[in-house]
């Protein structure tokens, strides 16, 4: 299986912060936030990885993880995004470099407090499809600005709704995704939504639609550290205090 981390976007959630820097850049504890993806991927095994990015500090990556070696990366690829046209529109950036295999995707600003390992093995051994890693909040202001998986009767899910007003439930789609390789055709396949963007929720959906999406829900803490500067200080205390990718 191959890791994508996207870490492109405009990060205006986090102004003025970000206005000097990417958001990703910016520290976690004793890390760049962008880190944590990096070695959540690699302890759960997955060593070749390529990291999208865009924007005008993109050099500063490179700066920081140089051929990963030193991350325990074996193979680090890195693309360039020039537009934040949307998570799926970095995703698309990936094709050649993912090939035939099973993709872990996830978003350079999710921040976990369990390893990721026992989800990308079941993924493994699934093979095909997606799994959609979700995560249980009680707080409806707060699922009102994340995806939301909507279920049927044998608890499978049966829509994804991005930011929704009425939420369906009270599991979040968190930003790691994994998929099979038809994933690009279906990026191939999107419009861009009502914001110009090519939505991960509308893949997301396709998979839904097809049957061919299962899930996990995750233990311990997530956190988006990238949807306030609230959030980013909340995820923060937690990662000082109890750490990130355990187990
Ligand atoms: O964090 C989980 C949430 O992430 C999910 O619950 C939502 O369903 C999903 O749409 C996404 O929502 P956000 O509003 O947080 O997405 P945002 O536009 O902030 O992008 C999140 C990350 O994706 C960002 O940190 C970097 C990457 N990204 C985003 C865009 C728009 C890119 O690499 N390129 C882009 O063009």
């Amino acid at each position: 299986m191959k890791g994508v981390i996207l870490a492109g976007g405009s990060g205006t959630r986090l102004y003025p912060l970000t206005r000097i820097t990417n958001k990703h850049l910016l520290p976690i504890g004793d890390r760049p936030m962008v880190a944590y993806a990096v070695e959540a991927l690699v302890k759960a095994g997955i060593t070749e990885l390529m990291l999208v990015t865009g924007g005008t500090h993109a050099g500063e990556f490179l700066r920081l993880l140089g051929n990963g070696h030193e991350y325990g990366i074996d193979r680090l690829a890195y693309a360039y995004q020039e537009q934040a046209a949307g998570i799926a529109d970095a995703l698309g950036l990936a094709e050649r470099f993912v090939g035939d295999d099973l993709v872990a995707v996830m978003l350079a600003d999710n921040i976990l407090e369990m390893s990721l390992r026992p989800s990308i093995e079941r993924f493994g051994s699934k093979g095909s499809g997606a799994q959609l890693l979700l995560w249980e909040e009680h707080e409806v202001n707060h699922l009102q600005s994340l995806g939301v998986a909507q279920f049927g009767d044998n608890d499978e899910i049966v829509r994804i709704v991005e930011k929704p007003s009425d939420p369906p439930s009270k599991l979040a789609v968190t930003g790691i995704y994994l998929y099979d390789p038809e994933v690009f055709r279906m990026v191939h396949d999107l419009e861009p939504s009502a914001r110009g963007e090519l939505e991960i929720t509308d893949v997301n959906n396709f998979y839904v639609e097809a049957g061919t999406a299962t899930y996990d829900i995750l233990e311990g803490f997530w956190g988006d550290a990238g949807e306030s500067i609230d959030a980013y200080y909340a995820v923060n205390d937690f990662v000082r205090t109890h750490g990130a990718n355990k187990g």
